[in-house]
């Protein structure tokens, strides 16, 4: 019998099966190639941070680790049951299963930094993403995120292919968000952010994408 996904977040439930043992949290790693790339000091000094589409979750231990309350929110059950799993150890960490969107519509918490690492701003509509994240970041908070870099032409909502995630067996289509640094500072502006920057992070392969960036402040 067929176990294909019929919902995106069934669909995240196939993201990277192979992983049973917990990754090193060492570092806080925006681009996914170890050592590439700034870590966790574009955040600032935050006291709370909410992480959006965590998967394994390492980014979230690191800062929890580092004495942030940090809350890691993912739609996919099986991500969020793995990640429990992995840092049950972590004090000050909390995997929560459920939609961003959603999440940030029924939890009133106002939090210093929102991140997001190829997570969940990747794949959601930022026009309605961004403004519920607006009203959850305290005054003068942080808002971050990293994506590949978009291929030229490719931009805003991008059905991604059946063939890039291990394990999965459906064609069902998932749309990500990508977009060039000009065109995510004008969207963040028009959802109230200021003190934006938005560069790409080179891969070291000069054949290979890197990644693409993003901070955005909301006034103090
Ligand atoms: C490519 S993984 C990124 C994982 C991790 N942040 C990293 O840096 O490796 C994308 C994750 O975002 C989650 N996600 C995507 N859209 C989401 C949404 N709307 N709400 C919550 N989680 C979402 C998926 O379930 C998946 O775990």
């Amino acid at each position: 019998m067929s176990s294909a996904p019929t919902t995106p977040a069934e669909y995240w439930d196939k993201y990277r099966p192979a992983v049973q043992e917990r990754p090193a949290a060492d570092r806080f790693d925006w681009t996914g190639l170890p050592g590439v790339g700034p870590g966790h000091e574009i955040l600032g000094t935050p006291k709370t941070a909410l992480d959006l589409g965590p998967a394994e979750g390492e980014n979230a231990a690191f800062l929890a680790r580092s004495g942030v309350e940090v809350a890691a929110v993912d739609f996919s059950a099986v991500q969020t049951e793995r990640a429990r799993g992995f840092w049950a150890d972590v004090p000050n960490l909390d995997f929560i299963h459920a939609e961003a969107c959603v999440f940030l519509d029924q939890d009133v918490r106002l939090w210093d930094v929102v991140y997001s690492t190829w997570g969940c701003v990747w794949f959601t509509d930022p026009d309605e993403l961004f403004p519920r994240i607006a009203r959850r970041l305290a005054p003068g908070g942080l808002f971050a995120f990293s994506h590949r870099e978009p291929i030229p032409g490719q931009y805003g909502a991008q059905e991604m292919g059946g063939k890039w995630l291990e394990g999965r067996e459906t064609e069902l289509t998932v749309y990500r968000w990508q977009h060039t640094p000009e065109q995510w500072s004008d969207l963040l502006k028009r959802h109230g952010f200021g003190d934006i920057t938005a560069s790409v992070v080179p891969n070291p392969d000069p054949k290979a994408l890197g990644t693409l960036l993003v901070t955005a402040k909301l006034p103090a």
